[in-house]
């Protein structure tokens, strides 16, 4: 057994109402996350649309707050005209992002109407690599604009008469990327982005417009590149844009689940940078952030570099989560918390096949993969205030990142539902963590369950054949003596604690 942690929480000390967008999710045109995943005609649970309700069912499970699309690399390529209207007169494409054909059989009228499906939002890319600032206003009109105009009236024709009030656009997506078609240097990227969100917001006033950041900590111009498009765009954008995936490629599983210690550093430089501007500016608007794109992805790499080109939805990036990589995201979502002052919208990439929580056959079964786990439970029980964690925890080095706590903890107080609930990790790898958590401001507290999510097998999957091998059960040791939580975390584990609260 490993020395104790502690952790206090006190319900005045406050980090932020969660936003509920930060569990957000991402459909790129990629793979069979569309095909094969959302949308499958011919497969048995299939709506009169298409739409997998085997799929969707699961979706709605995970309270999906808003959903990017579509793309993600693909839309640096993407013609939005396309993709809407007669399905008979929609154009092939090669898709050069990810070496596919795209058939547009499935286009942004349908995603729409998939995420009401869904109960999510639409959060849409426009194309900043081929195309700029014309195509932009242009899908925003298509979209957002009432009637009485040239696209919106084209919308009406293609059978959707009510606008479909699409609030949130990103901007381009990783324009600093050498990968990305239409790649630009920050200074060509800070001014289209900045023509482009004029024209877009002369059209809907409304609609709220996310800069791209850079593609990871770890790219050569970051986090100069944030400085440059932020010089340009500041004024007229409320979001700068952080990637960031991570793989365990050197089989050192004690340094990959510190990596979320490295996301922290990441999202702190992101937000130093960002208030930089501001004072440069002079300016008074804090610059939020969108963490779109985070996952772990590397399982699926060495396949998709053998992939023969211009298949229509092969599989591509379909990484089969393992144990560990269940709790470096329960790690990653409880890093996005703690920042959740700066933090309002996060995409978890992504959604369904194409390194995704959910895994489907074409024409046969979906199931959950290990990652499912961790973002379900912080979706639904991760509503609320994100309190400080005053965490003490025993620590441990690795060859690249030292003093990792072996603690990774986090709680959320739902003043509502008088319930708060800790989530927490155990890096250690072979012992259990006792924890105890001090609510001293809260009355009298009682469990109401603790949900862990274990494993003797770190490289445990779920598959279509076994798709329970890794998953939560309710037994965990928690108990509390009036506002003392105690609990033995076992080894490699994520645990939800939740409690239920009363007002002292
Ligand atoms: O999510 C997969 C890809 O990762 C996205 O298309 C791209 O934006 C990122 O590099």
């Amino acid at each position: 057994m490993a020395d104790k942690a502690k952790m206090i929480v006190d319900k005045d000390f406050r980090i932020a109402e969660v936003d509920k967008r930060i569990y957000g999710s991402f459909i790129e045109h990629l793979g069979r996350a569309v095909y094969g995943g959302i949308y499958e005609p011919g497969h048995e649970t299939a709506d009169e649309a298409g739409l997998r309700q085997d799929v969707l069912g699961l979706i709605r499970d995970l309270q999906v707050p808003i959903v990017r699309y579509p793309g993600g690399n693909f839309v640096s390529g993407y013609n939005w005209e396309d993709s809407v209207g007669p399905k008979e007169d929609r154009k092939r494409r090669l898709e050069l992002a990810w070496r596919t054909v795209e058939t547009n059989e499935f286009g942004f009228n349908e995603f729409v109407d998939w995420a009401k499906k869904a109960n999510t939002e639409v959060m849409m890319a426009v194309n900043l690599g081929t195309r700029g600032v014309d195509a932009a206003r242009n899908i925003v009109e298509y979209s957002n604009h009432p009637s009485g105009s040239y696209y919106s009236d084209l919308r009406i024709k293609h059978g959707y008469k009510d606008p479909h009030n699409v609030k949130t656009w990103c901007l381009g997506n990783e324009m600093d990327g050498p990968w990305q078609i239409g790649h630009k240097t920050a200074e060509e990227y800070g001014r289209v982005a900045l023509e482009a969100a004029k024209v877009m917001k002369w059209v809907d006033p409304t609609i709220e417009l996310v800069a791209c950041g850079s593609s990871s900590i770890n790219m050569p111009t970051f986090p100069e590149w944030e400085a440059t498009v932020l010089d340009h765009t500041y004024d007229h954008v409320e979001y700068l844009s952080l990637h960031q995936y991570y793989g365990n490629r050197e089989q050192d599983s004690a340094l990959f689940l510190a990596r979320s210690l490295e996301m922290d550093r990441f999202i702190e430089t992101v937000t130093a940078t960002c208030d930089y501007i501001k004072a440069k500016k002079r300016s008074k608007k804090k610059m939020l952030l969108s963490f779109d794109e985070w996952n772990v992805w590397f399982h699926s790499n060495e396949n998709d570099s053998k992939m023969e080109p211009w298949q229509i939805a092969p599989p591509q990036l379909e990484d089969v989560y393992n144990h560990e990589d269940a709790l470096l995201v329960g790690c990653m979502l409880i890093s996005l918390l703690k920042h959740s002052d700066r933090v309002r919208m996060a995409c978890l990439a992504q959604l369904v096949n194409v390194i995704a929580p959910i895994m489907t056959e074409n024409g046969g079964a979906a199931w959950k993969q290990t990652i499912y786990y961790p973002y379900l439970h912080t979706s639904v029980y991760g509503r609320g205030q994100a309190l400080v964690p005053l965490v003490q925890s025993p620590k441990y080095d690795t060859k690249e990142i030292t003093d990792v706590p072996y603690l990774e903890a986090i709680a959320i107080h739902n003043e509502e539902a008088e319930e708060v609930t800790v989530f927490a990790v155990n890096r250690h790898l072979n012992e259990s963590l006792p924890v105890e958590v001090d609510l001293r401001s809260f009355g009298q507290c009682q469990i109401i369950e603790h949900i862990v999510l274990e494993s003797d097998d770190l490289k445990a999957v779920n598959t279509a054949a076994q798709p329970d091998r890794v998953a939560p059960h309710k037994n965990g040791n928690a108990v509390v003596d009036g506002t003392t939580v105690t609990a033995q975390l076992g080894k490699a584990s994520w645990n939800v604690i939740r409690l239920k609260v009363s007002a002292k």
